[in-house]
This record gives structure tokens, C-alpha cells and sequence, in this order.
């Protein structure tokens, strides 16, 4: 019944480590709509891990091409073009990769305290701005660096610690 009704891309904005990938997973099944996560077919387009386009090539090239791939996965903007898209936790706070989602899609910002960050990044290598320093302060800087755009969002979902299943039910609340 809700699926009908939702028209435009739902698209995951948040901090990493809040659950982007795994909620928009669990919330496109319950919809029966198709999921894209942006960072892995960033890894297909440049064959190659996002640790290793950081190291090779720079956070300015990744967010290029974070642009481009966002681009392609929102598609045409038709009413027919529904589906969930998670992203990576910078890209919502590119102006133009902002603009975008916000103009086609529905953004929906997945939001946890530093506390539950610090724990489920802890569980993962593979975060390249957390190298290079203390974790906790690093996501806690970029939490309320971020925090001005995250809030563009129209729809404010806070998940703490519970687990994803209860997270990806409360978007379904929130959008119905
Ligand atoms: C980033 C978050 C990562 C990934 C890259 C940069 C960020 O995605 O895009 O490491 O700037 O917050 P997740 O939010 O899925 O971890």
C-alpha cells in the first residue's frame, strides 16, 4: 500500500556507521523495491576498493566520483523511478550531490549518537577519514560539521542502538 504511493527515490543520508546500507536493505525488501548503495558501485566504476581511490587518488577525486554515480543512480526523475538508494556519509554534504537528492528524491537522514558510531564502525576496516586519527573525535567533529546538512533532510529518523529491522519500521511509519 505504501510502496504505491512512493514516487521518487528514497535516498539514506547519514553519518557512516549508522546504518545505511544494512536498513536501506531491509527497508527496499519491505517494499519491494529495488537497492542501490552508492559507495559500492563507486568500487565498481573505479574497480577498486574506497580505502585504495583515498590513498591513489585523494578525497576530492572520490567525491567526483561519488557526483557522478549519485547522478546516475537517482535517474531520470520520472514519477515510475522508485527505489532505495544508500549513500556515503560525505555525500549529502556536497552542494551538488545535495541539490540533487533533495530536488529528486526523498532524503531521509539516518541520525545515532557518537556513542553507537564509534561501536558499529569499530566493527569494519574500511573507512579511510577514520585512519588518521582517533576515531571517537573524528566522528564526533564530523557529526556536527555535517549536522547543517544532514538536517535539509525532510524526514529525521534517530535509531541509537537499536537494531536495523526497528530502524527500517520507522521510515515505514515515517513516510506512510
Ligand atoms: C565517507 C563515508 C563512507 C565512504 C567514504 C567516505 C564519509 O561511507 O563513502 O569512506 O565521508 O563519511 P559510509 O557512510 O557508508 O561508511
Amino acid at each position: 500500500r505504501i510502496a504505491r504511493r512512493i514516487e521518487r527515490p528514497l535516498v539514506l543520508v547519514g553519518m557512516m556507521g549508522v546504518g545505511k546500507t544494512t536498513v536501506g536493505r531491509k527497508l527496499a525488501a519491505m517494499l519491494h523495491l529495488p537497492f542501490l548503495d552508492a559507495d559500492e558501485e563507486i568500487e565498481r566504476a573505479a574497480h577498486m576498493p574506497i580505502p585504495e581511490i583515498f590513498s591513489t587518488y585523494g578525497e576530492p577525486y572520490f567525491r567526483d566520483g561519488e557526483r557522478r554515480v549519485i547522478v546516475r543512480l537517482m535517474g531520470t526523475g520520472k514519477h515510475t523511478d522508485r527505489k532505495v538508494l544508500s549513500t556515503g556519509g560525505g555525500a549529502f554534504c556536497d552542494p551538488a550531490t545535495r541539490a540533487l537528492i533533495l530536488e529528486k528524491g526523498i532524503a531521509i537522514w539516518l541520525d545515532s549518537d557518537v556513542d553507537t558510531l564509534v561501536e558499529r564502525v569499530g566493527r569494519k576496516d574500511n573507512r579511510p577519514l577514520l585512519k588518521t586519527g582517533n576515531p571517537r573525535d573524528i566522528l564526533s567533529r564530523l557529526k556536527s560539521e555535517r549536522e547543517p546538512f544532514y538536517s535539509q533532510a525532510p524526514i529525521h529518523i534517530t535509531s541509537g542502538a537499536q537494531p536495523h529491522h526497528v530502524t527500517a519500521d520507522k521510515i515505514l511509519k515515517a513516510i506512510d
